[in-house]
This record gives structure tokens, C-alpha cells and sequence, in this order.
């Protein structure tokens, strides 16, 4: 598919973590991006989407939205099943009936972490968390549904600008203490939305469809991705190591969760770059920090 000149509908494009960068990248390569806010246009309202999607006629329908508090689901999980479960399959039955591609993002947190090498798009989804469980819920209700024009990309750890994230609440953090502790037993892929937003253009330029792992190359903890971080921003703050169970959350993580970048590449042929050069451009540059 051609991107200049491409009408492309993001939702979650105004205020998303994710849908933001889209937003830019998709502009950047010449699309005409409509980003859509809650307020324009609220997911769990398919008529109202429907309606928007017959005012302005896209070529693309991207759905960056997301019930997104891991720990908050697991007391929430009506809200987090509405929202990453029931909507996707409704959205890509809109994108169905204008027969227009559909792209929906998931999550490496569909995985129970019981592997200990890369997972492939081929793995069971076998989460325990209600986060985990409603994501692949959403997964599954896109497959059944069949419409083939859809793309489902798993990402990991998102850290990039435009709203808060795990890499500058620690960098927040880190102007106030002298000392953080991370987990160091959780190991994913951490990755800048910048670069998940290039990448999915990327899938986009050659109709990819189905299911597919998107990430920056590498991996690390917890403990590394904040330690790396603190050390970019020259912070005067020692990031200690310690195990998840000294931190125990509501939700269960999965304690390894990196995702194999093997069919991105083959479809693509292109690799992700580490996570350390995004990084360092996400710290020393967007944020203006270090140096
Ligand atoms: N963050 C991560 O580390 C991570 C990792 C793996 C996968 N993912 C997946 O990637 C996707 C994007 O995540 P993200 O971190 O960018 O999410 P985010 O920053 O939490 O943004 C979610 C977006 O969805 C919008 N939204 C929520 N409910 C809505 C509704 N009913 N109608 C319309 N819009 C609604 C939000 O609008 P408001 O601002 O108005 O709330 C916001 O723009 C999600 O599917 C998530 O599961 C994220």
C-alpha cells in the first residue's frame, strides 16, 4: 500500500502514547493522519465511529487504544475486557464493511513468561493477568472474525514523548532520591514508539496482515532499561537491582516476555534497531536531558 496521500484514521491518536507517534510518522511520510480523541470518537460506541468513518472516508482504520493500567484491570476487568476485548473485532467489522485495512496493536503481556527464548507469533497466548487475558481475548475475537485485511502487531514496554511512561516516571523519580530499586527478574523488549510508528508503516507499505511482534532489537529488565536511563540523564541516583517478589504488584508479569522480531524482518527486511540507540535518543533528545 502507497502511504502518500493515504487518509489514515488513528485512534488514540491525540493523547496515546502510542497513537501520537503514529500520528507524526504517519504525517511524516506523506499520509493525511486524522488522529481521534475519546472525545471525537469513543471506541465502545461503534456508531459513532461509524459515523466518523462516513464523514471522512479513510483508506487505513488504526486503533492505538487500549484499557492500559496492568495492575488497575486486575480490579477493573469489565472496563479492561470492554475496551481490549469487545471493541477490537466491532472496530475491524467497520474497516470489514469498507473494505479498508485494519491494524490493532497487543501486547507481549499475553505470554506467562514461562519461556526462556524469544517468543514467535506461533506461541499460545497463556497470560494470568486480567490485562493479559482481555488483550488476547481481543486477538481472538479479530481471528474469528476472519477479515483478512487485518494486522495485529504485538510491541512491548513502550517508553517514548508525549505522555508519561515507565522510563521518565523513573527519570522523575530520579531527581528526588538518591537511590531507586527496579525488579531485575522481569526480562522484555523495550521499545520507542517512534520507531513501533516507522515499523508499522513499514508492515503497511507491504499489506502485511495477521499476527506480527514489533519491538526495538535486545533486551533487558526492568532494572536495566531504568539504570541505562538514569545513567543517559546523568542523574546523581544508584538504581539497585531487586526481585519481583520485593515488589509485589496486583497483577502478575510475566517474568520474561521478549518478542522474536525473526517474521518483522523477513516480511520487511528490516531490523529494528537496539533499544539502547532509541533510548539514548528518547533521553538525550526528546527529553533534553544528559550530556
Ligand atoms: N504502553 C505499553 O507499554 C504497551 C505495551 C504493549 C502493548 N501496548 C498496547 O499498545 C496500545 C497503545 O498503548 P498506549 O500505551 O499508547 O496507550 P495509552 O497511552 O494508554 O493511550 C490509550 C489511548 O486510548 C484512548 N482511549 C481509551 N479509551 C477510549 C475510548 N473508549 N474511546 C476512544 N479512545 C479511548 C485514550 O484516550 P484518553 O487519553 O482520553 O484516555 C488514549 O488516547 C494498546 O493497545 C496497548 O494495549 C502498550
Amino acid at each position: 500500500m502507497r502511504i502518500e496521500g493515504l487518509r489514515v484514521a488513528i485512534l488514540g491518536g491525540r493523547t496515546g502514547l502510542l497513537g501520537q507517534a503514529l500520528t507524526k510518522a504517519f504525517g511524516r511520510a506523506g499520509a493525511m493522519a486524522f488522529p481521534l480523541s475519546r472525545k471525537d470518537c469513543d471506541v465502545l460506541d461503534p456508531l459513532c465511529v461509524e459515523k466518523w468513518l462516513d464523514r471522512n472516508d479513510p483508506d487505513l482504520l488504526i486503533n492505538a487504544t487500549g484499557y492500559t493500567q496492568v495492575d488497575l484491570a486486575e480490579d477493573e476487568p469489565e472496563k479492561a475486557f470492554a475496551l481490549n476485548a469487545t471493541a477490537p473485532p466491532l472496530l475491524a467489522t467497520l474497516a470489514a464493511r469498507r473494505a479498508i485495512p485494519f491494524i490493532h496493536y497487543s501486547t507481549d503481556f499475553v505470554f506467562n513468561g514461562s519461556k526462556h527464548s524469544p517468543y514467535t507469533e506461533y506461541d499460545e497466548a497463556n497470560s494470568t493477568s486480567v490485562y493479559g487475558i482481555s488483550k488476547a481475548d481481543g486477538e481472538r475475537g479479530l481471528l474469528k472474525l476472519g477479515y483478512d485485511r487485518t494486522l495485529i502487531i504485538r510491541i512491548s514496554w513502550l517508553f517514548g514523548p508525549g505522555r508519561t511512561n515507565f522510563v521518565k516516571k523513573i527519570l522523575g523519580l530520579a531527581d528526588t532520591r538518591r537511590n531507586l530499586s527496579v525488579v531485575n527478574d522481569q526480562i522484555g523488549s523495550p521499545s520507542y514508539t517512534p520507531d513501533i510508528a516507522e515499523n508499522t508503516i513499514r508492515l503497511v507499505e507491504r499489506d502485511a496482515s495477521g499476527i506480527f511482534h514489533l519491538a526495538n532489537s535486545g533486551e533487558t529488565s526492568w532494572h536495566g532499561l531504568a539504570n541505562t536511563a538514569v545513567n543517559l540523564a546523568n542523574k546523581d541516583c544508584t538504581v539497585s537491582p531487586v526481585p519481583t517478589s520485593a515488589y509485589p504488584t496486583k497483577a502478575v508479569r510475566p517474568s520474561y516476555s521478549v518478542l522474536d522480531l525473526a517474521k518483522f524482518t523477513r516480511t520487511t527486511g528490516a531490523t529494528p534497531r537496539r533499544w539502547e540507540d532509541a533510548l539514548r535518543q528518547y533521553v538525550l533528545e526528546d527529553l533534553g536531558l544528559g550530556a
